[in-house]
This record gives structure tokens, sequence and C-alpha cells, in this order.
């Protein structure tokens, strides 16, 4: 009788006889809606409910109800049933109840994809990377997240500070909250008080109206300080009480603010230096340290230079319909030998032009076009060899490194006589043959 009344009203109705069949059913293919009793042969609607919901939780269940069971139907509600229909059903009651268990599931998923939309948007990057440490940062990363605990993030510019510190918001209940960003180096000296604490009307000349600041916007959230280096001493010592007592007042007014904001900076600049030079206040200093987090710079883990470039490829290759594209071998080991001083800013910007200026689907040496000179004007280490993990680590990789670059020399001075070669290096043939084999020189 349902069925029938829904199919005339336009709705593809299938039905069940039992419990068990009803099952089969949903687990064979998606429905919209599934419209169930309580009492049933085989499986009861409870189970028909939470089998529904393990599949799909967005699918929803309306369950039908006997007089005397409204015990049962409670229960059901509580374990995620849409809502329930009184028997013997009354069809407006009961289209009004389908209509509107349609609509909220659209709106559920439109939700959904909206807010996947607004990750993707906004949300945090992927964080790429496989080096020791990279790992290790993304493991103090994960730690500090859930805490209030304020966080200091240091590393050269283009590091990664910023995607880190929403990497830190997203991870931690404040998620859904506010993460408002405060760029110190880009507000001018005379506002950033403004900007931070917001002002009453008529505060000065000009204050037309009420400003709220980034603290008071940032309640309950997370407010990012990037480039703190940058903050003047005056503002310091006001940046320090919200830090510490989670209070401030507005410019030009009496009321105290309270707000609930966890506090994420970061600096390219060494905060230490400042504070020997008077030009940042210590106590703040010791404030934000409590949980410092550094990023080194690329070239101390080259090891994430191949994991990058590929992400970065795959990325601009999709964003510009160039489907197929992929480095040469050449290029990659270009990318390796060069130092990286803009970081992963740079690496990022060098693909995007590479992909743009590549033809067919290789990105040659020639398309990135960076400054390789730079490598041969230093010679400090760190510009050659990846400095992450212990001294054995580095050791080891550094030693595997030359005994590579000097036995393909050898090679190639013999002319790939590997007997002449042995003799040349002071090893047996057969050491050779396997570290050829090993490093992958055939
Ligand atoms: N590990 C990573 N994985 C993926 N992308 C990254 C990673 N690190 C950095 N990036 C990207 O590199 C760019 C620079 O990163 P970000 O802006 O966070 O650097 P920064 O340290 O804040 O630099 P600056 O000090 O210049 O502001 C961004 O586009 C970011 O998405
Ligand atoms: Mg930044």
């Amino acid at each position: 009788m349902l069925a029938t009344a829904l199919k005339k009203a336009g709705y593809s109705v299938d039905t069940a006889a039992d419990g068990t069949v009803a099952v089969e059913k949903i687990r064979a293919q998606p429905y919209h809606l599934v419209i169930t009793d309580l009492q049933l042969p085989t499986l009861s609607g409870l189970e028909i409910l939470k089998i529904q919901k393990e599949i799909d939780p967005t699918i929803p269940v309306l369950i039908m109800t006997a007089f005397g069971t409204i015990e049962e139907a409670v229960e059901a509600m509580k374990q995620g049933a849409f809502d329930f229909l009184p028997k013997p059903v009354d069809m407006s009651h009961l289209f009004l109840l389908v209509n509107r268990a349609l609509e909220q599931r659209r709106l559920l998923i439109e939700n959904i994809l909206l807010k996947e939309e607004a990750q993707r948007a906004y949300g945090i990057p992927k964080i790429i990377g496989e080096s020791p440490a990279i790992l290790t940062v993304s493991h103090n990363i994960q730690r500090v997240a859930p805490t209030d605990a304020t966080v200091l993030l240091t590393g050269e510019s283009g590091t990664g500070k910023e995607v880190f510190s929403r990497a830190i918001h997203q991870l931690s209940s404040r998620r859904d909250k506010p993460f408002v960003t405060v760029n110190c180096a880009a507000i001018p000296h005379g506002l950033i008080e403004n900007e931070l604490f917001g002002h009453e009307k008529g505060s000065y000349t000009g204050a037309l109206t009420r400003k709220i600041g980034k603290f008071e916007l940032a309640d309950q959230g997370t407010i990012f300080l990037d480039e703190i280096g940058e903050l003047h001493m005056s503002v310091q010592a006001k940046v320090l009480r919200v830090i510490e007592e989670q209070r401030f007042e507005r410019i030009g007014g009496l009321e105290t603010i309270q707000v609930n904001t966890r506090m994420v900076a970061a600096t390219n600049r060494d905060l230490q230096d400042l504070v020997a030079k008077r030009e940042f206040r210590e106590d703040l200093f010791f404030r934000l340290s409590v949980f410092p987090i550094h990023i080194p710079p690329l070239r101390e883990r080259m090891s994430d230079i191949r994991p990058l470039a590929q992400y970065f490829v795959d990325k601009f290759a999709r964003e510009l319909h160039r489907q197929g594209l992929h480095l040469s071998p050449e290029a990659a080991r270009a990318m390796e030998a060069y130092s990286w001083p803009g970081n992963v800013r740079e690496l990022q910007n060098t693909i995007e032009r590479g992909v743009i200026l590549s033809d067919g689907n290789q990105i040659r040496p020639e398309d990135l076009n960076f400054a390789f000179e730079q490598r041969k004007e230093t010679s400090d280490f760190a510009h050659l060899f990846d400095l992450s993990g212990s001294l054995a680590e580095v050791s080891a990789r550094a030693a595997q490194a030359a005994e590579k670059l000097k036995i393909r020399q050898a090679l190639e001075l013999s002319s790939w006589n590997k007997t002449q070669t042995a003799q040349m290096l002071g090893v047996s043939y057969k050491t050779l043959l396997n570290k050829v084999r090993d490093y992958g020189l055939e």
C-alpha cells in the first residue's frame, strides 16, 4: 500500500518482504531512503538501521511504529533513525517525512562537498616529505597540536612555516573555529596595535566605528602571528599579556575582553639574537619558546626534493591540463644538486615554470632554468649532503655518495673496463661488481 502511494507520487520504490532481503538489497545498491517497520520476520528494523548506518550514515532511515512500541522508537532515534511514523500510517504525514528526509540528506551531502571543497581551497595543503627531519617535525606537530601550548615555528623563508601552523590548527579541537593570520611584517607599525586589539569608536581622530581586533576574532580558535620578529617592542608587552592572561582592552576602551585563543607564532629571524640586541623582549621570547619547532632548510633534507618535485609536477600538470607530464631523470638529478636558498617555495615556483615551459611529456633541465651555478660557489657540505638523521646515517650517506662518484669516475677513465677499474680503486673485481650493481652504475 505504501509502495503504491509513493510510486503514484513519483518516487521509485523497491520493497523487501523481510529483514534479510532488505539487508541484501541495501548492501547491493544505494537507496536514498529506507522505510522500515520495527517488527519484521528474520531481522528487526533496529538491525536494519544499524547495518544501513554502517554502510552509509547519510542515508535516512524512517521507522514505522505501532502504538505501544514508543520505547523502541525512541531507541531507534538514539541509534540514528531519521524519525518515526506511527501506524496506521497517515499518508500526508508520510509524504511530509519522506520529503524532509530526502531534503536533509541532500543538504548533508552538499555540506560535506562544500567542506571538502573549502578544505581543498583553504585547508591544509598536504605535507610532503619523507626525510627523518620532516618526519620529526610532523611528529612534534601531531604531539603538540591537540594541546593549547603556544608554538614557535622557526625556519628560513619558504620552508613551510605557514603550512605547519595551519596543520596545528587543523589537528586541534579548534579546527572548526577561526584560524586568524596576522603578518606582523606586512602591517605598518602604527596600525599593528589596532589590527591586533581593535579600538573603540572615537578612541582617536578617524576612529569612526568600533573595530574588532584579530585576537577577538580568533576567540575559541587559533591566531597565527607570522614574522613575529618584526613586532615592535611596544606591542610585545601587550601580546605577552594576552598569552598569559587571555585578556586585553580595545584601544580607547575600558572594558576588559576575555578570550580563549591559541597562539602559534613564526619567524625566520633568530629571536635570541634579537633579544641580545634588545629588539625583542626576553620575557616574550621565553613565553613563545615553550614549544619551539624548527623546520630545517631543504638543503639539509635532500631526500625530500624528489617527493616534493613529484608532488608539484602532478599538481601543476593537473591544473594546466598536461596529464602524463613528468620530470626527466636529468632534471631530477639537477634539482637534487641545487641548494634551494628559497626552499620549498622556490622549488614549487621552479616546477610551475618548468611545467609551462616544457614541450612533450618531459620536463628537461633547461625548462627548470634555475641558478645551477650557485652550488659551485659554495664548498659548504650542508649544501651537498642531506644532513638529516643521526651522525651514523649522515656519514653512511656521505660515504656512499663519495664512493659512487669515485667509481663512476674510474669507470669512465678506463672506458668501462672493470678489471682496470678495480685495480685503479684498489679493490677486488668481485667487490667492484657488487658496488656497481648496488649503485646502479651499469
Ligand atoms: N612539506 C611541504 N609539503 C608541501 N608543500 C609545502 C611543504 N612545505 C612548504 N610547502 C609549500 O611551499 C610554499 C611555502 O610555504 P610557506 O608559505 O608555509 O613557507 P614559510 O615558511 O611561511 O615562508 P615565509 O617565511 O617566506 O613566509 C607554500 O606554497 C607551501 O604550500
Ligand atoms: Mg610565511
